[in-house]
């Protein structure tokens, strides 16, 4: 695999990125956003901070405001706390051992090996939606548990480029070995256990394959982005927030405006609501 022929790995602006906090960054913003809409705010991220100092020192509304266009928005907000957690307890830099990355906020094993092996280019493989599929269908041509994928991942990583090794298997899953196969083209198609097996798909009873996400469009998380659109303008009167909300009927505008402050990512006081870390001054 590490010998893939130049091409088929995808052009993506972190692949060969060695910083480990503009890898962190984007393992992050790569949990829940496909690539592709990463790249542009994935730069303004990192030039606004480019370090995680400053992120630590940023107000979280300014914070939240270059998050946009990425969703999920608690994302934010826990890569600010991990930010100031390595200012206090890593001298302001990231850490290298698996052990010590999942500790950070918002940093699960899957973020923590991504680090390591991208940035550290430590021995550790890297299993995500992408890769389990790969591992589960050209690999063992069954479902795989979660502690299966691993083993099988790391038994296929044995002595080849950590780096070179994970990007190519997260690049099979994502253009070829996809939710809905492209066997026609697939490097991996003619050593596949699945294509030589047949029967059944075994990725998506396996651990790590998610299911499809639902719709954005009507969801919480498109009001909840749309909130925060408005409170980036600055603070806004309960009633301007639901004339903002009207749209929803009363009870779903609550519970996402209720959801947002629950989350810390908005702070409701007598005079209306505002993006948390502000300044509080009512326009
Ligand atoms: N998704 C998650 N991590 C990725 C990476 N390093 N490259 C491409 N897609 C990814």
């Amino acid at each position: 695999m590490s010998r893939a022929a130049p091409g088929l790995a995808r052009d993506l602006p972190w692949v060969g990125a060695r910083d480990p906090w503009a890898v962190l960054v984007s393992e992050v913003m790569l949990q829940q956003t496909p690539a592709a809409r990463v790249a542009g705010p994935w730069r303004a991220f990192l030039d606004l901070y480019p370090t995680p100092a400053a992120l630590a020192a940023a107000p979280l509304s300014e914070v939240l405001t270059a998050w946009r266009g990425l969703g999920y928005h608690r994302r934010a907000r826990d890569l600010q706390r991990a930010a100031v957690a390595l200012v206090e307890r890593h001298d302001g830099r990231v850490p290298e051992s698996v052990e010590a990355l999942r500790a950070l906020a918002g940093v699960g094993e899957y973020t923590a090996r991504a680090v390591a092996a991208f940035a550290f280019g430590a021995r550790v493989a890297v299993v995500d939606t992408n890769v389990a599929r790969v591992l589960a269908r050209a690999v063992a041509g069954r479902p795989l548990a979660a502690r299966e994928a691993r083993e099988e991942a790391a038994a296929l990583l044995g002595r080849r480029d950590p780096r070179r090794f994970n990007q190519a298997m997260i690049d099979l899953g994502a253009v070829f070995c996809a939710a809905r196969p492209r066997c026609a083209s697939c490097p991996l198609a003619r050593v596949c256990a699945w294509r030589a097996a047949g029967g059944e798909d075994p990725a998506p009873a396996s651990a790590h394959v998610t299911r499809r996400q639902a719709p954005f469009a009507g969801s919480d998380r498109q009001w909840r982005g749309r909130a925060i659109e408005r409170l980036r303008h600055g603070p806004a009167t309960a009633a301007e927030m639901h004339r903002h909300l009207a749209g929803l009927e009363p009870a779903r505008r609550r519970r996402v405006l209720e959801g947002l402050v629950a989350d810390g990512l908005v702070t409701k006081a007598r005079e209306g609501f505002a993006l948390a870390g502000a300044p509080r001054v009512a326009r």
